[in-house]
């Protein structure tokens, strides 16, 4: 059983794709631990204080939280669908303290801000999401100033490595693509960055990859606990069985496959993550 309630969706949000991921209380605490240093890497050297900023789907805010503090006094805001998400980010601002920091509900197709309102729009983790993610950087560069920087990095999950072989967790790679896809987003996004920027109004473009790898005791640990609770937790077990990609069965073995996995001396696991950023094209 999902710990989420359902949210009141914004204007045009729904209608294009469900969010994989949900916004249980194991999914908001992993998200909340990311920061802008790791993140943002390739967008920091672009940055100065006093550029304004939209962070897009910046669930519980701990890396918009990062960019208000190095963009300080210039204004940042952190968009997303989810109240869920948004009571998280707001909680960790007002205990931050920053005045230039504001959170809004809204969609990344339908953003409430006017034409070239900001110097940079960053999403990370949110392309993959999408299921027209062309019409969400389109709308994301309307409220970029011509010239101003779009940041987006995410994941391909079709990278992911992980040893010692652990028949849970491929069985749960298999279902969870099938869900993802099923919900209109695409776990390989990472790889279809540079195509996705490649099709719209921008310049100098610059794609590249990194990745996330958990190598020590405390970090398969925490990654395989985490997402075995989200498994029994968020709607993302749930729909691989509403769907009929699994079984309740599947999925409490996938959850003890992560666990078992976790624990392990010799467990190893990496994925990479492609980041895309380039500037709005300045019409002549
Ligand atoms: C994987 S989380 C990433 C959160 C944060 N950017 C981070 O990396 O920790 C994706 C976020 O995008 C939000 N989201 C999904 N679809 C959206 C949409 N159409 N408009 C705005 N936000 C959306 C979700 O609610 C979620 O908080």
């Amino acid at each position: 059983m999902s710990t989420e309630s359902t949210p009141p969706s914004p204007p045009g949000a729904a209608a294009h794709e469900l969010y994989t991921h949900g916004h249980a209380a194991a999914t908001l605490r992993q998200h909340g631990q990311r920061t802008v240093e790791e993140a943002g890497a390739f967008l920091l050297p672009h940055l100065q204080p006093g550029m304004s900023a939209l962070d897009v789907g910046c669930g519980p805010g701990s890396i918009t939280l990062g960019l208000a503090r190095r963009l300080a006094p210039g204004a940042v805001v952190g968009l997303d669908s989810s109240m869920a998400a948004l009571a998280e980010a707001r909680a960790g601002a007002s205990a931050g303290g920053l005045d230039n920091l504001t959170y809004v509900q809204g969609s990344v197709y339908q953003l409430p801000f006017g034409d070239a309102s900001f110097d940079v729009v960053y999403a990370h983790q949110v392309m993959q999401h999408l299921g027209e993610p062309g019409a969400a950087l389109l709308e994301m560069l309307r409220v970029l100033r011509p010239g101003g920087i779009v940041a987006v990095r995410d994941v391909d999950w079709g990278t992911a490595a992980y040893w010692p072989a652990e028949p849970g967790i491929a069985r749960f790679i298999e279902a969870h693509f099938q869900t993802w896809r099923r919900n209109g987003g695409e776990p390989c996004m990472g790889r279809k960055l540079r195509a996705l920027f490649n099709a719209a109004p921008v310049s100098g473009l610059e794609v590249t990859a990194g990745d996330w790898c958990y190598a020590t005791p405390a970090e398969t640990l925490a990654w395989g606990e985490s997402y075995a609770e989200r498994l029994l937790t968020s709607p993302m077990g749930e729909r691989m069985v509403e769907y009929g990609h699994a079984t309740r069965a599947e999925v409490e073995a996938m959850a003890a496959g992560f666990r078992s996995w976790a624990a392990h001396p010799d467990a190893f696991w990496t994925f990479t993550q492609v980041a895309a950023l380039a500037r709005k094209r300045i019409a002549r």
